[in-house]
């Protein structure tokens, strides 16, 4: 009756103390020294190696470290009938929320113009865009693009959503998967919270970028395969698009040479948009554990075949 923690690159001591404190009894193991893997049940995962899972010949319950489970699910050799769960909180919302509003802000106010007179030493001030006739388009309308874009429109932005079936979000204009270019054509600001899939991977490309209003602004804090990076510099230099704020890379840490570091109309930050805290979730994870015991309904299931 074993839960093991496999998170290569990441500290998975903060989670075994976490789920400890939640329940002394439980037995907590942490890949790669498990003591026995047979014996294990439950797998709380963050980019687990290829081929690990299939040697917990117990297992029950896979289990995302994170809101996200493409790093689970890219595992060609997942065991097909072993439910995957994962993390819904609160408190990712919330933060999701402060980063977006963040860099929202941060083009509306024109923070990013200033940033680069500043490195011309140029005194120019501008007159600002208003918050109101600011076009926020959410893609993705889940656990956080949901409670992102309320809470954005709550604070005085215009807001659009779009999903893969249209939403009712008091305060917000929603669009289904077939009405995109009708929704992306009137986004300012383009926020990608959208999961990571064969339908979604390279979406925020060249032909989605030519339907944007001109001089729009790109903020991407789901995934960086979404981004064809390449199309996203070509439309920066066509003035197409006017700046990006970008969370998240294909390779992380974002490597050395990469030319976003140093692009002027790049924000780069370190995929911190909004980090699980092990503390804030360990019970969740405690009950689920339970409930896979018990044969009841898990909390969080992901529908493995769709993606997320
Ligand atoms: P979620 O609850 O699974 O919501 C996904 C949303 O995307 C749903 O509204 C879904 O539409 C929509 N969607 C999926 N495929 C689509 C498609 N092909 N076309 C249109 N809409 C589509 O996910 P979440 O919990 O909100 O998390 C979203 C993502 O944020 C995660 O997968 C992860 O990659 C990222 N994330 C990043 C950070 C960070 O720190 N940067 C932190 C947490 C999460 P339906 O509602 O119609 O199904
Ligand atoms: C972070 O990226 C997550 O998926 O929770």
């Amino acid at each position: 009756m074993t839960i093991s923690i496999v998170c290569p690159g990441r500290d998975p001591e903060p989670w075994r103390l976490a789920l400890k404190q939640v329940d002394r009894s439980l037995d907590v193991q942490v890949w790669p020294h498990e003591r026995a893997r047979e014996e294990i049940e439950f797998a709380l995962c963050w980019d687990q190696p290829e081929g690990l899972l299939r040697d917990y010949a117990q297992l029950k319950c896979i289990c995302s470290m994170g809101a996200g489970v493409d790093h689970l699910l890219k595992d060609r050799t997942l065991p097909h009938n072993i439910p995957v769960v994962r993390i819904v909180d609160p408190s990712l919302a919330k933060s999701m929320f402060e980063y977006i509003s963040a860099a929202a802000r941060y083009f509306q106010r024109d923070l990013d113009v200033y940033s680069r007179q500043q490195a011309q030493m140029d005194w120019r001030p501008h007159s600002p865009g208003l918050v109101a006739g600011t076009t926020i388009g959410v893609m993705g309308l889940g656990k956080l693009g949901e409670y992102v874009a309320t809470r954005l429109q709550e604070i005085g932005f215009r807001v659009l959503g779009w999903s893969r079936e249209r939403k009712i979000i008091d305060g917000v204009t929603t669009y289904a998967q077939q009405q995109l270019h009708e929704f992306v054509s009137q986004a300012d600001i383009l926020v990608c919270l959208l999961p990571l899939t064969h339908q979604t991977r390279g979406i925020l490309g060249e032909s989605l970028f030519s339907r944007l209003p001109a001089s729009a602004c790109l903020i991407n804090v789901a995934r960086g395969e979404h981004l064809v990076e390449a199309d996203l510099l070509a439309a920066l230099e066509l003035g197409q698009l006017r700046g990006a704020c970008l969370d998240v890379f294909t390779q992380e840490p974002l490597p050395q040479d990469h030319p976003f570091w140093h692009h002027e109309k790049i924000l780069v930050t370190p995929h911190c948009a909004s980090v699980t805290d092990p503390a804030a979730v360990a019970v969740q994870i405690a009950q689920n554990y339970r409930l896979m015991r018990s044969g009841g309904v898990l909390m969080n299931e992901v529908n493995v075949d769709r993606g997320y």
